[in-house]
């Protein structure tokens, strides 16, 4: 059975003035442990898609569940990692890796070993990101590639089934987000983690999913979805392959399509005339 199936899920923003259809039709299975990518042009709902799975935000139709439950809520079973880091900058580094873990200790009175414990995987996970050496520094200490690897381990501290994960690496340099992708694939095979990767980078959407999905807007809904065809462990030369090039540039072409934008050109003139009518 798959781990998460939306079915006919719609969404529709209430504003005052008249409702905006936002999404429309989404059907899509995702299987345990399976690396997703969801592409496509700025407001074509990515975003909104990836909170109404985080429970984050409520669908208007159509039905959703994770292992069978229907989501209508945030659950621990999925942990969200946004494009800013959001730290805490007055915890350190292994306290914010541990921060929800402190929060259940106020809540459920944890005994000793289970803090312990807790403490034992932070280590593991600060092991994995490669910062041990900065366990007790504060977030503004750290790179932003730095800040993004304890985000990524502090949502994993619970041991949650899904990560859900919007545009994490946009804010990073080019050589960094390399790093970085390298890092979470390691991340999925080790954890076992199902992941859904929001982002408008081609390349990073092929390069890191096992399917890609591509949106499209007004409303949003999904065109169409490519088996990455590529081995499961993925290496930076693979980008240079054929298979690599030939599915980046087919996406690139549909998001164009949707957009109307063809060509740099084409930008700069709509540009111009969005200019002149002011
Ligand atoms: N709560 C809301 N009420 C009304 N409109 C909204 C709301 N949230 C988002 N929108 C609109 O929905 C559209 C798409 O939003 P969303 O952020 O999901 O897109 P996106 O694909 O993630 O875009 P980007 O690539 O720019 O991050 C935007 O035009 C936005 O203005
Ligand atoms: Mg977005």
């Amino acid at each position: 059975m798959s781990k998460v199936i939306f079915k006919n899920v719609g969404k529709i923003f209430p504003l005052s003035t008249s409702p905006v259809p936002a999404l429309e039709n989404v059907n899509l299975a995702i299987d345990d442990n399976e690396f997703v990518t969801l592409v496509g042009a700025s407001g074509c709902v990515k975003s909104t898609l990836l909170r109404i799975l985080a429970g984050l935000e409520y669908r208007t139709s159509g039905e959703l569940t994770c292992d069978g439950h229907p989501i209508n809520a945030p659950g621990a079973d999925r942990a969200m990692v946004f494009q800013h880091y959001s730290l805490y900058p007055w915890l350190s580094v292994i306290d914010n890796i541990k921060f929800s873990r402190l929060l259940k200790v106020n809540r459920e009175d944890l005994s000793s070993s289970d803090v312990e414990a807790a403490s034992g995987r932070a280590d593991a996970l600060l092991n994995l990101i490669g910062l041990s050496k900065v366990r007790d520094a504060y977030p503004n200490q750290l790179s932003g590639g730095m800040q993004q690897r304890v985000a990524i381990a502090r949502a994993l501290m619970g041991r949650p089934s899904m990560l859900l994960m919007d545009e994490p690496f946009g804010a990073l340099d080019s050589q960094t987000r390399e790093v970085m992708h390298d890092l979470i694939l390691h991340i999925h095979r080790i954890e076992k983690t199902t992941i859904v990767f929001v982002t408008h980078d081609v390349e990073e959407a092929v390069y890191l999913g096992q399917r890609v999905v591509l949106m499209q807007p007004r409303p949003g809904h999904i065109h169409s979805i490519f088996t990455v065809p590529l081995p499961e462990r993925r290496t930076q030369d693979m980008k240079h392959s054929e298979p690599f090039r030939q599915l980046r540039a087919e996406i690139l072409a549909r998001i164009r399509e949707s957009t109307g934008i063809t060509t740099d050109l084409d930008m700069l003139e709509q540009l111009n005339l969005q200019t002149s009518e002011l």
